[in-house]
């Protein structure tokens, strides 16, 4: 069969391993000589059960999780999470938020219907086109935990690091960076990302809790299936089946790569590769801040704006897809997440050069 693949630059869902998609492929109709599809077996059947253990120590051994987190594999995206966190963590009580793009809103708009939220900084009078700085961070001085949202998928900026929190654990939406480089994991009292961009097909959502958060979690009159206590450490409905089972082979091509050291030098060397291009003249520019940008969503423009329509027109026609920029920046994005090639990134490049010397 001769199958097409583009040189994918989709926000989400994103380019997966093609390695992972061909396993898949070969196993669909019938898992390990089953007889069945994974998608057609119980999840406590010995099949299923095998896959999520193995995606569990996967995910402990590469983001190097002691016994003192847990993990849920659950439904519902990165936006239930948004509503979630403050269920469990601060009701009545209040939390300190970062604001620092749309998700961002989102999850303080969440925040509010449970507790107070005091936010820490906004750069929304920007357009969100950056990342505070620690020294920027104004904290309630009471809160529950810090919550930000490392990368921001819309505005292409990213945390370098983690913020300083005022003591308190990190609550984190890391939907699009997410295994994309090492984290200092003992500061996270929760995190949390939806799998579509660099871990799986969209209807999972991996969270990751430590256990000294997990003990003040709201315990009365919660509702169980929004309390983590209630959904630690068993499965109390049917999970995401084939996003866990997707997600344990991109663990497993994760592993392989050299894990996330080495997929961190990877993603700085392809986001160089890009802004460097973006950088060379006037003819791009990039839209977030220099110190603010994200390696996993490359944002920018044309000078010239009335070519934008014609730039992503002739992408499509160079076999490149999902490069239109979110309405509220414009432009272009580039989303070159961990499974998205060098190859793909230097096409991106030779593309917009040869688009410089015919319109430039
Ligand atoms: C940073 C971030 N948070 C949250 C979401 C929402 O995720 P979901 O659609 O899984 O609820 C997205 C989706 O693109 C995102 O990029």
């Amino acid at each position: 069969m001769n199958q097409k693949r583009v040189h994918n630059f989709s926000a989400g869902p994103a380019a997966l391993p093609l390695e992972v998609l061909q396993k898949a492929q070969e196993e669909l109709v019938d898992y390990r000589g089953a007889g069945a599809s994974i998608v057609e077996m119980s999840h406590r059947g010995p099949e299923y059960t095998e896959i999520d253990q193995q995606a569990r120590d996967r995910l402990r051994r590469v983001l190097g999780l002691t016994d003192d987190f847990e993990i849920l594999f659950y439904q519902g995206g990165a936006s239930l999470q948004f509503l979630m966190v403050p269920y469990n963590f601060n009701y009545g009580k209040t939390a300190d938020y970062i604001n620092t793009g749309a998700w961002s809103k989102k999850a303080i708009k969440e925040a509010k219907v449970f507790g107070d939220v005091h936010v820490a900084f906004t750069s929304e009078d920007s357009n969100f086109n950056r990342i505070p700085s620690d020294e920027e961070l104004k904290f309630s001085g009471k809160g529950e935990y810090v919550h930000f949202t490392s990368n921001n998928t819309i505005f292409g900026t990213q945390f370098r690091k983690e913020p300083v929190s005022d003591g308190l654990p990190l609550a984190c939406d890391a939907s699009s960076d997410f295994l994309s480089r090492p984290l200092d994991i003992n500061r996270y009292g929760v995190l949390y990302s939806g799998a579509q961009k660099n871990a799986g097909p969209a209807g999972l959502a991996i969270v990751i809790l430590h256990k000294n958060l997990l003990a003040k979690a709201r315990t009365e009159n919660v509702s169980s299936m929004l309390s983590y206590p209630v959904q630690v450490g068993t499965l109390f409905n049917t999970p995401p089946v084939f996003g866990v089972y997707i997600f344990n082979y991109v663990l497993e091509w994760l592993e392989g790569k050299g894990g996330l050291e080495a997929m961190d030098r990877l993603n700085q060397e392809k986001a160089a590769i890009l802004y460097d291009e973006i950088d060379r003249d006037d003819f791009f520019y990039g839209t977030a801040e220099k110190g603010s940008r994200s390696l996993m969503n490359v944002t920018f423009r044309l000078k010239e704006e009335s070519l934008e329509k014609t730039f992503i027109e002739e992408s499509k026609k160079a076999d490149m897809s999902g490069l239109k920029g979110h309405r509220s920046v414009g432009g272009f994005r580039a989303s070159i997440y961990n499974a998205c090639p060098k190859e793909s990134v230097e096409a991106l490049v030779e593309f917009m050069r040869e688009f410089r010397r015919k319109y430039g």
